[in-house]
């Protein structure tokens, strides 16, 4: 059975020299499925151009929390305009960031809420960032009732049963195999099965034995392995789970 890597950047710059080679090496490890996130247009337009025979790639784009005081009305409307189209099937990742945004909070907010609205519109799910920002984050999923992934979730478990009922899975990323990482294994332990997802965020946030080094999506097995030890289960038993998860969200 295949993995899958839920999140990956692998339209960005850090992968122009040998994209070549890390889907080769997405291949040879069995990550056969996995989702493209851009926060660009343009990002969003190259990675549909990213194919290769084996592995089945889905797309999202969304404005990222991070950008949206450089965004304007126009280019809010040709965000829109492509989040529309058949290729995009997601939208994210969108989100709240108070940990690098400390003073544009409104403004976060605002174009975080009018995407979430924008997606139930065009009946799509979101991909969610949230950092220092839960309450806010939870707040505005709830009142604009979309659904989605919750990505990279860093949250306290509490919470993470929270956006649970709200019809959000949880992915886990590379953190997890940190030495110190006890709450993303209490997340995975917490939450129904039926709700994980896991993925890389590469090139960021590099598991263990790569900590360190660029990420790619072939090293979300690392974190596929760490969570089936902590939960105790077969390896090829979890990688069932994980495709059922993932087709499940796209239905
Ligand atoms: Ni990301």
């Amino acid at each position: 059975m295949n993995w899958i890597d839920s999140h990956c950047h692998i339209n960005d710059e850090a992968f122009k020299d040998d994209l070549d080679e890390v889907l080769d090496r997405m291949l040879e490890n069995d990550v056969t499925k996995a989702m493209i996130i851009s926060s660009f247009t343009d990002d969003f337009k190259y990675g549909l151009t990213i194919k290769k025979e084996g592995i089945d790639f889905k797309h999202s784009l969304g404005i990222y929390p991070g950008d949206v005081d450089k965004v304007s009305e126009e280019d809010i409307q040709r965000y829109f305009e492509l989040m529309k189209s058949a290729e995009c099937d997601c939208v994210g990742e969108i989100g709240l960031d108070y940990y690098y945004g400390k003073d544009n909070k409104e403004r976060q907010k605002e174009i975080f809420e009018r995407q979430c609205i924008f997606a139930r519109e065009i009946n799509k799910k979101v991909i969610v960032h949230s950092r220092d920002a839960v309450q806010d984050t939870y707040d505005i999923l709830k009142k604009t009732g979309v659904k989605g992934i919750m990505h990279c979730y860093s949250d306290s478990k509490e919470m993470a049963k929270e956006f649970v009922k709200l019809g959000f899975y949880i992915s886990i990323s590379g953190t997890c195999t940190f030495k110190n990482a006890k709450e993303p294994l209490e997340v995975v332990k917490s939450i129904p099965i039926d709700r994980l997802l896991i993925e890389t965020d590469c090139p960021y946030l590099t598991p263990v034995p790569y900590r360190g080094k660029r990420n790619e999506p072939s090293y979300v097995i690392y974190t596929g392995r760490k969570i089936t030890e902590t939960l105790g289960m077969d390896i090829e038993e979890f990688k069932e789970q994980l495709n059922k998860n993932y087709s499940e969200f796209f239905n």
